[in-house]
């Protein structure tokens, strides 16, 4: 059963700096590039890479762009015949700006992306892994989780970027995954929470029965939550030269183990590795779809780090 992502497909305009701009400041940048993203995109990819069978659903613009991006997701072996070409519109455009440390900002003109409605993702009743973020319209993603499934069916949310209005969608969701930026707005923290035992604070948006949160946290790692249980993954030990697409990567490949593992099962520590493996590969290589890693590299990264796992 194929995992089906409904999701932004972007085309990436990175500019390499020294530092990221100020408020007000003009700067150079050291070196600039086109790549294929969106979290759309970029999470089909991940899953692909690491041995899922996707679909993608999403929409682009009757351009180059739009084009070129179809032509990047088939190239990964993602099935791209649900994508819609939207006349007169333009394929969704994300501007970045990444230091020498690989911090990044990003700025989103979603163009096409918005098209995506809710008529677009109906068809989807046969499949066991639904994957959404909130670069498309959240009555888009409600409509897409609401399709009825089988036992099997798993909706995965990627509440990014943190929009308030999303928190409707957490009843409809089995696992979510969020970073510690993103749980501060859907919490309404102060400041993010910076370790594992902070981020527990999650534990609160559980809302139904066996709902599974994932926060990810940068160098601290990762968390998994359940209203009984939680276990923390450290990071992987690695100098990041461009964090694009880590964290759609970390849930592409979530995904992709929890599809390879079917009824077996997995843990949540063995989801929680895999995909920090996954993530500190992407941050190895420029941008976000082309550094996507594969399942070969990813099981093979594991085998030569230590990471480990405790409870919290
Ligand atoms: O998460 C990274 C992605 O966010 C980029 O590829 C960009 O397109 C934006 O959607």
């Amino acid at each position: 059963m194929p995992i089906v992502v409904a999701g932004s497909i972007n085309v990436d305009l990175i500019q390499s700096v020294e530092a990221l701009p100020r408020p007000g400041e003009t700067i150079l940048a050291l070196a600039s590039a086109r790549l294929p993203g969106g979290k759309g995109a970029n999470q089909a990819v991940a899953a692909a890479r690491a041995g899922a069978a996707v679909r993608m659903i999403g929409a682009v613009g009757d351009d180059e762009s739009g084009a070129w991006m179809v032509a990047q997701l088939a190239a990964a072996d993602v099935t791209t015949k649900d994508i819609a070409t939207i006349e007169g519109a333009l394929t969704g455009a994300a501007y970045i700006a990444v230091d020498r440390s690989g911090e990044n900002q990003i700025i989103v003109a979603s163009g096409a992306n918005t098209s995506l409605s809710p008529a677009m993702v109906g068809a989807v009743a046969d499949t066991e892994i639904r994957v959404a973020q909130l670069e498309v319209p959240v009555a888009t993603v409600a409509t897409f989780f609401a399709a009825p499934g089988d036992g099997q069916t798993r909706r995965v949310l990627n509440a990014a970027p943190a929009l308030p209005e999303a928190i409707s969608l957490f009843a409809l969701t089995d696992i979510l995954i969020v970073n510690q930026h993103e749980l501060a707005v859907f919490l309404d923290l102060d400041r993010p929470p910076s370790t594992p035992q902070e981020a527990l604070a999650a534990r609160a948006l559980i809302c139904r029965e066996n709902q599974l949160i994932v926060v990810t946290l940068g160098a601290s790692g990762a968390i998994a939550v359940r209203a009984d249980s939680a276990v923390h993954v450290p990071a992987f030990p690695v100098v990041p030269l461009d964090a694009i697409g880590a964290g759609d990567c970390f849930v592409g490949a979530l995904c992709a183990m929890l599809d390879q593992a079917g009824e077996a099962g997995v843990t949540d520590e063995g989801l929680l590795t895999f995909a920090s493996a996954a993530a500190a590969l992407c941050t190895q290589k420029p941008g976000a779809i082309p550094a996507m890693p594969l399942r070969s590299e990813i099981e093979a990264f594991i085998a030569t780090h230590v990471t480990g796992s405790r409870p919290i």
